[in-house]
């Protein structure tokens, strides 16, 4: 048998590949598993973006190798999506790369940016990508720890205070996964200037500003952001298209020079079917907005009456599609969520998967019917 990489010597299996594999096991065994885990939108895809994607099928270009860029039409429509919804002016030839999901965005960026031994900031808890393609390519990990204390936000005047002359990236991701903390004012704008002063490229990873969320942001919309940061931006939640992979990084045009450097090299284009209905999808307005976020509220009151059956406790004001609960003191979150599939049989995530810092917590997905949810109230009480 050959050996693996050195660098998957740390690296393991994606906690949610292996745990479901367990989730199924209990599906096939006849067990009624009410799945609360992972965030991927059970809602359909915007009907014009699937009508679209079938039309563009008969295209006589459909299927054969796509530009790497995207096709034009495809940038234009993320460039005018930035401009109406953040107030972001991006080149749609220079500024803007088209993904195959965001999730892709976080290893592109890191292979373009980072040699062996240099340093990366990123959030405990945070979306365990982040770590998993720092020890990937061999880059050093040096976490800032967030706390409901601190509002769930890295404190910069004591970062600034440390060395951090070998750290080339940072990573945010606002609002906030797992915790739904909003962007606060100002925030984005200190980001900024941190960035300025630390020489460090600072990237928002940002799929969930349209989630329950009535004020959405980019972090490129700070003035002169373009020359320190980029953004990741996805049509997954936004959209409920997990399943397409779209999704976008923005930046200034020698920054998304570097990218594509390492994404050309990956990959050959992306389907051009899903790139017709990504455009339909990203020119939909208001209404879709308004839509999702009727049906995510009302899940999200009734997930908050389960936390409260549960003897959790949770802020009223986190956004995004989940619901970051707090264990009562003395409970640990794997041992809880293994005892709630076993004998509920509702799947939740323990917050350790997202670092140390999420340990006295647990988080909840909004992608469950309503009547699910109700279900798992009365499993619980
Ligand atoms: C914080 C965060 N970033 C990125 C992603 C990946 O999203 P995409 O589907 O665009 O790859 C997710 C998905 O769950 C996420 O929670």
């Amino acid at each position: 048998m050959s050996k693996p990489a050195n660098r998957l010597q740390e690296t393991k299996e994606y906690y949610f590949s292996k745990k479901l594999k367990e989730v199924r096991g209990l599906i096939a065994a006849g067990h009624p598993v009410i799945n609360m885990g992972i965030g991927s939108p059970d809602m359909p895809a915007p009907p014009a973006a699937v009508a679209a994607m079938l039309k563009g099928l008969h295209d006589s270009v459909a299927h054969q190798y796509q530009s790497y860029t995207g096709i034009p039409a495809l940038r234009e429509a993320m460039a005018t999506f930035y401009k109406d919804n953040y107030g972001v002016t991006a080149q749609a030839d220079t500024e803007i790369l088209p993904l195959m999901g965001s999730k892709e965005g976080i290893m592109h960026i890191s292979m373009a940016f980072l040699n062996p031994g240099d340093k990366v900031l990123f959030p405990n808890p945070g979306y365990p990508s982040y770590a998993a393609v720092t020890r990937l390519v061999e880059a050093e990990a040096l976490t800032y720890d967030l706390t409901a204390e601190n509002g769930w936000l890295p404190d910069l005047k004591e970062l600034a205070k440390q060395d951090l002359s070998q750290v080339k990236l940072m990573w945010v991701n606002y609002p906030h996964m797992p915790t739904g903390t909003k962007v606060p004012d100002g925030f984005f704008e200190e980001l900024i200037a941190f960035a300025k002063a630390q020489d460090i490229l600072v990237i928002n990873d940002n799929p969930y500003s349209f989630i329950l969320n009535d004020n959405p942001q980019s972090l490129l919309a700070v003035p002169g952001a373009m020359d320190v940061a980029l953004e990741l931006n996805s049509l997954s939640k936004t959209y409920n298209m997990a399943g397409w992979r779209v999704g976008m990084v923005l930046g200034s045009e020698t920054h998304i020079g570097h990218i594509l450097r390492v994404k050309s090299n990956m990959d050959s284009g992306m389907f051009y079917g899903i790139q017709k209905g990504a455009i339909a999808a990203l020119g939909l307005g208001k209404d879709w907005f308004d839509h999702i976020n009727g049906i995510y509220a009302q899940r999200r009151a009734l997930v908050f009456k389960l936390v409260e059956t549960l003897g959790c406790s949770y802020d009223s004001n986190q956004v995004g599609l989940f619901v970051w609960a707090k264990l009562p003191s003395g409970i640990d979150a794997e041992a809880f969520i293994d005892k709630m599939l076993l004998e509920k049989y509702i799947f939740i995530t323990p917050g350790t998967i997202f670092g140390t810092m999420g340990a006295d917590y647990i988080r909840f997905s909004l992608c469950v019917k309503e009547e699910e949810i109700k279900e798992a109230i009365e499993r619980v009480k």
